[in-house]
C-alpha cells in the first residue's frame, strides 16, 4: 500500500500542513461480519445462549441497532407484509443486529458466510424462532419474532481504536514500496512520545519533520482525553537550568490557519541559507505561559510545574523511586537497628538529605511529605536547592501541595557549589547528597575539598567521622561488553575523583571497597550514551584538600563560578562530539 500523502515535492515548503491528515476512513479497512438479526427483547438471553459464539473484542460493540444508512446484506422483512403494518410497526427499532464471531470474512465469499450459520446452535436458534412465530402471530406483526441470518460491513479495526504507530505507519512512507511517490522513506516510525501533565512531547529526527503536523495531530487524536498539545523539541538544552526551545505541533496554541497558510507559502531561499530556515516552526511563547502549566502526579506526589521553564523528565521516574526507596531504607534502618546498644542512645536523630539541583522536588518532595507513608515511622530532613529561580518557586509551591512543612523540607535558591558550602559551614550533619545534573554534576564535587567531617558519639564511646553519602548523576560512555564495564566504570570514578582533588580515592581497589563505590545504570539516553549514577561514602582524604575559593560573579551570592560552569559545558560538548 502506498503512502496516502501526495509527493513532498508537489508543496512549497515541503513540509504538509494539518489539512493533508486523511479523514478516519483511509486508515479503516471494511470487512464483513456474519450477524444474526433477532427480535431486541430477546437480546440478553441470546447473548447467553450463544455465549462462545458471540463477538467479542475489548472495546468494540456487538449488538447494532438497525439503522438506514447501514447494509444488511440479507435483511429481508417479510414479504408478506406488503408495508402494510409499517405505520403500526417498524422493525428497525424493534429488532437488533447482533454480530457473531464466525468473520469476519471476505465480502465475496458468501458461501463462506452460509457455510458460519451451519452451527448446531445457530440452526437451533433458528428453527425454534421460525416454529414460536405461530404462537404469536395474532398479537405481533409480521417478522417481528423472526430471526434471521445476515452480515454487516464494518472496519476491521476502526480508526479509534487504532494506535498512535499504527496509525503512523499507514501514514508514513516506511518502506520503499510505500514511499513509491517519491517521498524519502521514514527509518523509523517517530510513535513514541513524553507526557507531562497535558503536554505529549516529541524529539522528531530531521527525517520526520515534512511530516511533523500529522504526527502531531495523530498523537493528539489518539490521547483525545489526556493530551492539550503536542511539542517537538527544537534544538539542544543549551542553558544551565536544561530547558530547551520547543514547538507546537498540535492542539492548543497551534493556530492551524496560519500553519496553513506558510505551509502553503513558496519560499526562495538564497545562496547558502539553510534549508531549516524554511521549517515553519510556532515557537512556545509568553502567550503560551497557561498553556505550559502542568500539573501532574509522581509517586503519590502532586507536581505543578511550567514545562517551558523549568526541567522535567518524566523519564526519570523510576530513577527518582529507586533513590527515595534507597533513601527511606537507610534512615529505617539508622532508627532501628543501627543502634548495637538502644539503651545508651538518648535521641534518634533524623536521616538528613541534601538534594544540590533539587528542580521542581522530584526527590525532596517525596522524602518529606507528610502525607507519606514513611513520614511518622522514619523522620528524614531535607534541605533542597536549585539555582533557576523559577524552578525554585515551584519547588516551594510543590511543597505546599504535598504537606511539606518547614523543619522537614528547607529550601535554597542558591549555585550547587554555594550550598554545598552552606551546609557544612552550618554544621549540618547530611547523610545523603543527590546531585541530579548529568551534564556537570561531576564537576561541581570540587565543593567537598576542605569538607569539614562532623565527629558524631557511638554508643561504645566512640567518636567517628560523619561521612554523607554522595549520589553524583553524570552521563557516560556505553560499555561494548561485559568485559568493558570496568573500563567505563574507572573513567567516571576519575572524572569524580579528579573533582574531588583527591586521585584515586575511588577508582582504586582498596579505595571502591572502603567507600563503598558504586556505579549504575539509570537509562539509555543515546547510541553511545548512558546516564548514570555514581554513589560513594565522602573519602575523609578530602578534608586535607585547600577549600575551593568561591567567585560570586552577580553580586548577590546567588550565581558563582558561572564563567567556569560555561566553560565546562563548553569542554564536555567538545569531548561528546569529538
Ligand atoms: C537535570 S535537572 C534535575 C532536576 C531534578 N533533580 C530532577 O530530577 O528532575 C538539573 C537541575 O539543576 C539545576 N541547576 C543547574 N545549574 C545549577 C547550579 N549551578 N546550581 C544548582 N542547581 C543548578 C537546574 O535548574 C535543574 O533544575
Amino acid at each position: 500500500m502506498t503512502s496516502p500523502l501526495p509527493p513532498l515535492s508537489t508543496l512549497p515548503r515541503s513540509i504538509y500542513p494539518p489539512s493533508t491528515y486523511p479523514p478516519p476512513s483511509h486508515f479503516e479497512t471494511t470487512v464483513t461480519y456474519p450477524a444474526l438479526i433477532i427480535p431486541a427483547r430477546r437480546t440478553g438471553e441470546i447473548q447467553k445462549q450463544l455465549q462462545d459464539l458471540v463477538f467479542q473484542e475489548p472495546k468494540r460493540k456487538r449488538v447494532y441497532a438497525l439503522e438506514e444508512d447501514v447494509d444488511y446484506s440479507k435483511e429481508d422483512l417479510d414479504p408478506s407484509d406488503g408495508g402494510s403494518s409499517a405505520s403500526k410497526y417498524n422493525p428497525n427499532l424493534e429488532r437488533k443486529l447482533i454480530l457473531t464471531r464466525l468473520g469476519p470474512c471476505e465480502d465475496s465469499d458468501s458461501k463462506y458466510i452460509d457455510r458460519v450459520f451451519q452451527d448446531s446452535r445457530i440452526q437451533y436458534l433458528l428453527c425454534s424462532a421460525e416454529s414460536n412465530s405461530d404462537e404469536t402471530i395474532l398479537t405481533s406483526p409480521p417478522g417481528k419474532n423472526a430471526i434471521r441470518t445476515s452480515s454487516i460491513r464494518l472496519p476491521s479495526s476502526p480508526y479509534n481504536l487504532l494506535t498512535v504507530d499504527q496509525v503512523l505507519r499507514h501514514l508514513l512512507p516506511t518502506t520503499n514500496e510505500k514511499a513509491s511517490n517519491g517521498n524519502p522513506v521514514i527509518e523509523e516510525i517517530p510513535s513514541s512520545f513524553e507526557v507531562a501533565g497535558h503536554i505529549a512531547h516529541v524529539n522528531l529526527r530531521e527525517e520526520a519533520l515534512p511530516y511533523k503536523y500529522l504526527i502531531g495531530k495523530a498523537i493528539l487524536e489518539k490521547n483525545q482525553t489526556k493530551i492539550r498539545v503536542v511539542v517537538n523539541k527544537i534544538g539542544n538544552i543549551e542553558n544551565e537550568f536544561r530547558t530547551f526551545p520547543m514547538e507546537i505541533l498540535a492542539g492548543e496554541g497551534l493556530d492551524l490557519n496560519e500553519v496553513e497558510r506558510l505551509c502553503a507559502c513558496d519560499i526562495n531561499l538564497t545562496d547558502g541559507q539553510n534549508s531549516n530556515e524554511s521549517n515553519v516552526q510556532f515557537k512556545i511563547g509568553p502567550e503560551h505561559d497557561s498553556l505550559m502549566q502542568v500539573e501532574l502526579k509522581e509517586h503519590g506526589c502532586r507536581f505543578q510545574l511550567d514545562f517551558a521553564r523549568v526541567y522535567w523528565n518524566s523519564r526519570l521516574q523510576g530513577e527518582h523511586g529507586r533513590l527515595v526507596q534507597q533513601i527511606v531504607e537507610d534512615a529505617a534502618r539508622k532508627c532501628n537497628n543501627d543502634r548495637p546498644n538502644p539503651a545508651k542512645i538518648t535521641s534518634i536523630r533524623e536521616c538528613v538529605v541534601a538534594d544540590v539541583m533539587a528542580g521542581v522536588g522530584p526527590f525532596a518532595v517525596p522524602l518529606t511529605s507528610a502525607l507519606a507513608p514513611h513520614y511518622h515511622k522514619t523522620p528524614i530532613v531535607c534541605h533542597a536547592n536549585d539555582l533557576n529561580p523559577i524552578s525554585f518557586r515551584y519547588l516551594k509551591k510543590n511543597a505546599k501541595l504535598n504537606k511539606c512543612f518547614s523543619g522537614r523540607l528547607e529550601m535554597y535558591n542558591l549555585d550547587g557549589r554555594e550550598f554545598i558550602h552552606h551546609v557544612n559551614q552550618k554544621g549540618l550533619q547530611i547523610d545523603h547528597f543527590i546531585m541530579n545534573l548529568p551534564a556537570m554534576a561531576p564537576e561541581f564535587l570540587d565543593a567537598f575539598r576542605g569538607w569539614e567531617f562532623k565527629m558524631i558519639s557511638c554508643p561504645d564511646e566512640l567518636t567517628l567521622q560523619q561521612r554523607p553519602v554522595v549520589h553524583v548523576h553524570c552521563f557516560g560512555e556505553k560499555s561494548k561488553s561485559s568485559d568493558d564495564i570496568a573500563r567505563v566504570e574507572t573513567q567516571v570514578l576519575r572524572r569524580c575523583e579528579t573533582s574531588l582533588g583527591c586521585p584515586g580515592c575511588l577508582s582504586s581497589g582498596d579505595k571502591r571497597k572502603e567507600n563503598l563505590v558504586s556505579v549504575r545504570v539509570v537509562r539509555d539516553v543515546g547510541p553511545r550514551k548512558n546516564m548514570l549514577c555514581v554513589s560513594f561514602i565522602l573519602p575523609l582524604e578530602v578534608a586535607g584538600v585547600k577549600k575551593l575559593v568561591l567567585n560570586n560573579t552577580n553580586g548577590n551570592g546567588k550565581r558563582e563560578r558561572e564563567e567556569d560552569n560555561a566553560q565546562i559545558s563548553q569542554k564536555l560538548k567538545k569531548s561528546t562530539s569529538s
